[in-house]
């Protein structure tokens, strides 16, 4: 790896030494530690490449720089102060240091003044700040677009310390405290991920991540008691059962003496799952919750479940309803050390859904969302999509379940993002694609931020402190994922991907298949009706304020328009266009401005990193072969079903 100059941690490359080289001269640190010694060890990095180099002293009173104990900051929490002769770097607790510190590299990297970055000063919004790799034994990634693991290949765990250290240095840099090694899909090999076989591998990989206050977690497969021949079933109530996970856990620790805990799918895409049993959700995650609780360890499981076998002729099974069926009789059941992690939206993670109805329904239990960095639905690191605004929608919905001012965000304790890296030429396939990986982690970090304040920190610390193209590339950033929307499925309904890939157009892909993911379209109309009156009932999982809102379809919101209802191609939006003319016009647009895209990209060959810039300009050329054909075939699709010409007469194949 070694490449993380390409993400935004230039250790000083961008620095400008005639204000900041004369600090790195002396470093005094308060406190003794192994997460302590890597932030000495990080601006010695940045003295180096200022030319310079950072000795240890005893001396807070002359030294350049200082690290010092604040403990009214909180865990993880820092303040950065500057004056003329010292920066110091206060730190509720080790992480705060590390917090800090990076946060004085990125800005002063991305040009930052003094008087910018003097006061800076932050505590992390939420305890559990996760990362999720859906990276598998042989090295291959699930949903990844930027190459293979950075962990395994072969069956093996690649013991790269300088490749580890630095994805650990890169992650703690934006505040991640927890990282998930491997796919929540557990297949044959990664079953024994838990056992001798691997443990001294995986301690490997966790005592670089202890180094930058990491805890390292590993996705379980529900039925290891029975797969790898302990047991003879995997009963969550079972004795048997239940001591083989202890035993597990107790030698996961020894191992791995802060080992971080469990992810787990289950009952969920053919996974097993306690269902087998007769048992539910909190039987199994309580089953693995007693087991890690001992050593402090805690179960994070997912949500995601729903039935993958459905019949397309059978309107009232609605997948978007499954989630918050499956967990919200179980509210206030689960153990205090289980995180139920709940996807953003009701459906996978497409372009536009609504907010999940089970953030505001569950009161009683450990919540985290779960985002996707990797962009599966969203371009695949091909076409640019900046994700940050779609993440914001979601935390800052308001559920109503506690009152007007009861945001998804306050809801919550943490997030996992689903990440987007590999081992290819670039660590996020796409350069641009960087943006999403630092702005989940400054997000979750801090979800006050703006989309645009952390889309400009990170081009300012990846690509250029030149001022008009920060411009240019932020609001290519923000104006990407409303492109990628209008190009693609229109009006909240989804799907249209091509099957298994999900990249690339195929209208009816999904729709006759047992995956629960249809859009009805007709030579009349399209669109899901989910109402409470008619529909499939879905709208009521919501709390009446929302419930009415998205009922109604004079007050649900165009954007979401046919996930909630299905309407006439001739329905009037609140645009003032039909829906067949809208989805005309915003295919015709949306390709444009994927061409617009392009155009402005290649204007800014003088700017970027040259490496980068090629990089991303052949992913511009192929958004925008992409663009044209969803273009065509959705504009296509829709005249042959409505026979409604559109009214401006452009070029639609018959
Ligand atoms: C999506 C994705 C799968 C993944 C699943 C999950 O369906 O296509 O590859 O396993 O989500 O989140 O579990």
């Amino acid at each position: 790896m070694a490449r993380l100059h390409e993400c935004w941690l230039t250790e000083g490359r961008n620095i400008a030494p005639e204000q900041w080289k004369k600090y790195f001269t002396t470093i005094y640190c308060e406190y003794t530690g192994r997460v302590a010694d890597s932030v000495v060890n990080e601006l010695k990095r940045t003295a180096n490449t200022l030319g310079s180099e950072l000795y240890r002293t005893d001396d807070p009173e002359t030294a350049g720089f200082v690290l010092a104990v604040d403990r009214t900051l909180g865990a993880g929490g820092y303040r950065i102060s500057v004056d003329d002769t010292s920066i110091t770097i206060y730190g509720g607790d080790e992480c705060g240091f590390l917090y800090g510190a990076f946060r004085f590299i990125i800005l002063a990297s991305g040009g930052y003044t003094r008087e910018e970055i003097d006061r800076c000063c932050e505590q992390p919004a939420y305890p559990l700040r996760m990362i999720n790799h859906w990276d598998n034994a042989d090295g291959s990634i699930e949903r990844g677009y930027a190459g293979n693991s950075v962990f395994f290949a072969d069956d093996t765990v690649t013991r790269d310390r300088e490749a580890l250290t630095d994805y650990a240095r890169l992650m703690s840099s934006v505040g991640i405290n927890a990282v998930c090694i491997n796919n929540v899909n557990v297949h044959r090999k990664e079953t024994l991920f838990i056992t001798d076989e691997y443990l001294d591998d995986i301690a490997f990989i966790a005592d670089i991540f202890s180094n930058y206050g990491i805890k390292l977690f590993l996705s379980v497969n529900f039925a290891a008691p029975v797969e790898t021949g302990g047991c003879e079933t995997a009963d969550p109530l079972d004795e048997n059962v239940r001591n083989w996970w202890k035993n597990i856990a107790a030698n996961i620790y020894r191992h791995i003496p802060d080992f971080g805990g469990f992810l787990v799918k289950a009952d969920s895409e053919n996974r097993p799952g306690p269902f087998t049993y007769g048992r539910d959700h909190a039987d199994g995650a309580n089953m693995l919750a007693e087991a890690v609780i001992p050593y402090g360890g805690v179960v994070v499981w997912r949500c995601f479940v729903y039935n993958c076998h459905t019949d397309w002729r059978d309107r009232l099974t609605d997948r978007a309803k499954a989630a918050y069926d499956n967990f919200v009789p179980l509210d206030g059941k689960f153990a205090d050390n289980v995180y139920l992690q709940v996807k953003n939206g009701p459906m996978d993670f497409q372009i536009r859904e609504p907010v999940s109805p089970l953030f505001g329904a569950l009161g009683k239990t450990n919540m985290i969302a779960e985002f996707q960095i990797t962009q599966e639905y969203t371009g695949q690191q091909i076409d640019l999509c900046y994700l940050v605004p779609m993440w914001k929608e979601c935390l800052d919905f308001v559920t109503f379940s506690g009152g007007a001012g009861d945001t998804v965000k306050k809801r919550i304790l943490g997030a996992a993002g689903v990440t987007n890296v590999g081992n290819g030429k670039f660590l996020t396939g796409d350069p641009l694609a960087g943006a999403n990986l630092y702005g989940y982690g400054r997000l979750i970090f801090d979800p006050s931020l703006s989309a645009e304040r952390i889309a400009s920190e990170w081009v300012r610390a990846a690509l250029t402190h030149e001022q008009e193209a920060v411009k240019t590339i932020v609001s290519m950033l923000i104006r990407s994922r409303d492109i990628y929307e209008s190009y693609t499925s229109p009006l909240g309904v989804g799907w249209m991907v091509v099957p298994h890939y999900h990249y690339g157009v195929d209208v009816d892909g999904y729709e006759y298949s047992q995956w629960g993911t249809y859009h009805y379209a007709d030579r009349d109309g399209i669109g899901v009706d989910r109402t409470s009156a008619t529909g499939t009932g879905y709208v009521s999982q919501y709390a009446d304020e929302n419930a009415r809102m998205y009922d109604d379809i004079d007050s649900c919101p165009d954007e979401l328009l046919l996930f909630f209802h299905h309407v006439p191609y001739t329905h009037v939006l609140k645009s003032g266009k039909t829906v067949i003319q809208h989805i005309y016009d915003s295919h015709f647009d949306g390709a444009e401005k994927a061409g617009e895209l392009l155009e402005v990209w290649k204007g800014l060959k003088d700017a970027v990193p040259p490496e980068i810039h090629a990089e991303a300009l052949k992913r511009f050329v192929m958004q925008l072969s992409n663009a044209e054909r969803w273009r065509d075939v959705v504009n296509t699709y829709f005249y042959r079903k409505s026979g409604i010409d559109d009214i401006h007469g452009r070029k639609i194949y018959r």
